[in-house]
């Protein structure tokens, strides 16, 4: 494990970052959102061709560090899980995943910005705001929709239900279903495509994909005035203790 909790490693035009929190399941702390938000906005100007985005340990990430938003919940625009979602709405570098395990929240939630995700059987994707008396961030409350339909958005954010790697392909939320033990070279082989490709017509296509970026901004801009909120409210807090209460 690193002391953030993220390693970040170039080679071949491909930045790797690896969540490695494996013993809180990939739970994302500020000080991760901070790597992880340098790491995006720093690869253009470092020649990066493609961003590749893997996780140590069986979860890809148990969403944000529910400590954190109890006792340093994010308070602004220029905090790093702020910097770290603007940075993924705004980048031109293509971003490749693989996910195995729980991806929880802002673990799915990331994903809606990555243009090829790969997923092992085990996969398990999990909007539980609602329960945790917050709102969709990352841009998902148009995002996901988009993707999947609002009448699996509807489900997935109403009722909180996991949604396996099958339904999860069904949907058009990933890309493929990939054995566990052909992710990992599977989704590093697709970055590394992609970065020997023509880099400014990568990066242009990936601009006339994003037409509407400064859509998906607007919304993220709304979610995060929502999402700041209900982090102060009674519901939230009393629903985040819980988890550090279970039985
Ligand atoms: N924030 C902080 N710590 C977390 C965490 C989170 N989001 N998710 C897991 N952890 C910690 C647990 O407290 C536990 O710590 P401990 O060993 O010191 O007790 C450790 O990670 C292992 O978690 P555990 O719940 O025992 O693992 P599991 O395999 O049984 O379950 C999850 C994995 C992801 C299903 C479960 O941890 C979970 O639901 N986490 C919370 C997800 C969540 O609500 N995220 C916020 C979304 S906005």
């Amino acid at each position: 494990m690193t002391s953030t909790g993220i390693r970040v490693h170039d080679e071949d035009g491909v930045r790797s970052v690896v969540l490695d929190r494996p013993d809180k399941k990939n739970a994302l702390t500020v000080a991760m959102y901070a790597d992880l938000a340098d790491a995006i906005a720093s690869a253009p100007s470092d020649g990066i061709g493609a961003l590749l985005f893997t996780a140590e340990g069986t979860t890809f990430s148990a969403g944000n560090d529910l400590h954190d938003f109890l006792n340093d919940p994010p308070r602004g625009e220029d905090t790093p899980v702020f910097r770290f979602l603007f940075g993924l709405a705004e980048t031109d570098v293509p971003i490749v995943a693989a996910v195995r395990g729980n991806a929880v929240g802002i673990g799915t939630t990331m994903l809606l910005h990555c243009d090829v995700v790969y997923a092992a059987p085990s996969a398990r994707f999990t909007l539980p705001f609602i329960a945790l008396g917050l709102v969709p961030e990352a841009g998902s409350s148009v995002l996901l929709q988009r993707r999947i339909g609002r009448a699996r958005a509807g489900a997935a954010l109403f009722l909180g239900e996991p949604m396996a790697a099958d339904a999860a392909y069904a949907s058009g939320l990933i890309t493929e279903i990939v054995a566990d033990d052909a992710l990992d070279a599977k989704a590093a082989a697709a970055a590394r495509a992609i970065a020997a490709k023509p880099r400014e017509a990568a990066r242009e296509t990936k601009r006339l994909l994003n037409y509407d970026r400064e859509a998906i901004v607007a919304a993220m801009r709304r979610e995060s005035a929502a999402f700041t909120a209900r982090l102060a409210s009674d519901e939230a807090r009393a629903a985040m203790r819980a988890f550090f209460t279970r039985p």
